[in-house]
């Protein structure tokens, strides 16, 4: 058998490039070109920059595939720039927004590796939520990045012990913008939902319900997730939420969705837990927020102290790894 390559450590460790996507995604670069823009100075004029600083990165780009330099001075989109036209594309990478955050967090990675615990405080001034707060444009585009724009269409397919017609009412707790809701009640027209969220993002789901046709459907409530939750609902869905918080949060956050579906409600959880055999790999929610992907072992255990038994867990097969649970 050949030895496989060896890592090439010089590119691997070389932050160039990101930084230059990052820019040139930041200074609407592509979008200037595809505008009529061609020349360097042209375009470094539309964007507010230096020329010859932006002829550098897009110099350097162009040799790693992304851009063309039809003559010298002049730039082309090639199908890799054309990517960064797509509006959830840019979310991810604008410095300004969210894409920002997720870039400088991870220079926060040496610490958080030294302690388990997020250093994002240490870089942004607080922490993730509390930033998200003080800053409601970072905070409009996060919602933007995990909504459809983002993370494209939300799949609404998932089992049930038991199936869902005997399901009435769902509350999706950490919602988001109510896509995953608004596609839940679209495709089971007998339920009821209720969003349960921030109070600035619940504040921006009335399109998406409206737009899905379920608006009569649906309940919004603007409230944290640690405080107590609307009660006596069937399902208590969390859908990528218990990935973003530290064992202690996640255990809480359990409890409130325990305590709310006593007795007979359940707690199903998407996009969170895993197999025992996950890959151990490293997530952006670990240097933002401190939080990770769980085992169903690791699950199990955070289960028992929110007072919840895990009554199924397993991959199904339209895709979602699905883990139920009933208060105890
Ligand atoms: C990673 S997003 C997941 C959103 C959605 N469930 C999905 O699958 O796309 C986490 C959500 O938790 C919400 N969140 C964060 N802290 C919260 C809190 N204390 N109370 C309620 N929601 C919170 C955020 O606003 C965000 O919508």
């Amino acid at each position: 058998m050949p030895e496989p390559a060896r890592a090439d450590l010089g590119a691997l460790s070389d932050l160039c490039t990101p930084w230059c996507i990052h820019v040139v995604a930041t200074l609407r670069i592509a979008e200037h070109i595809a505008a009529g823009k061609v020349e360097i100075g042209d375009i470094a004029t539309a964007a507010g920059c230096d020329s010859d600083a932006l002829h550098r990165v897009l110099g350097h780009l162009v040799g790693k595939g992304v851009f063309e330099e039809t003559a010298p001075g002049q730039f082309a989109l090639n199908d890799a720039a054309r990517g960064l036209l797509d509006p959830g594309a840019r979310l991810g990478l604008d410095l300004e927004g969210i894409g920002g955050r997720m870039a400088y967090a991870w220079g926060t990675l040496p610490n958080y590796v030294r302690t388990g615990a997020p250093a994002y405080h240490e870089h942004f001034g607080l922490p993730f939520w509390e930033d998200l707060d003080a800053h409601p444009a970072v905070a409009a585009s996060f919602d933007a990045l995990i909504g459809p724009a983002g993370h494209g269409a939300f799949n609404p397919d998932f089992q049930i012990t038991g199936g869902w017609d005997p399901v009435r009412t769902i509350v999706d707790v950490g919602g988001g913008t109510g896509s995953m809701l608004a596609e839940i009640l679209r495709t089971r027209p007998g339920v009821f939902g209720t969003l349960v969220d921030l109070p600035r993002t619940v504040a921006r789901s009335g399109a998406t319900f409206q737009a899905a046709g379920v608006a009569g459907r649906v309940t919004t409530v603007g409230q944290s997730f640690f405080d107590p939750l609307p009660a006596g609902r069937d399902i208590y869905l969390l859908r990528g939420v218990l990935n973003d918080w530290p064992d202690r949060e996640a255990t809480a956050i359990l409890s409130r969705c325990a305590e709310a579906a006593r007795p007979a409600g359940r707690v199903v959880v998407l996009k969170s837990v895993g197999p025992e055999d996950a890959p151990k790999n490293l997530e952006i929610e670990m240097v933002l927020l401190g939080g990770k992907h769980r085992t169903v072992a690791e699950f199990r255990e955070l289960a028992r102290q929110a007072a919840l038994e895990v009554q199924a867990a397993g991959r199904q097969p339209l895709g979602y790894f699905v883990v139920e649970s009933r208060p105890v």
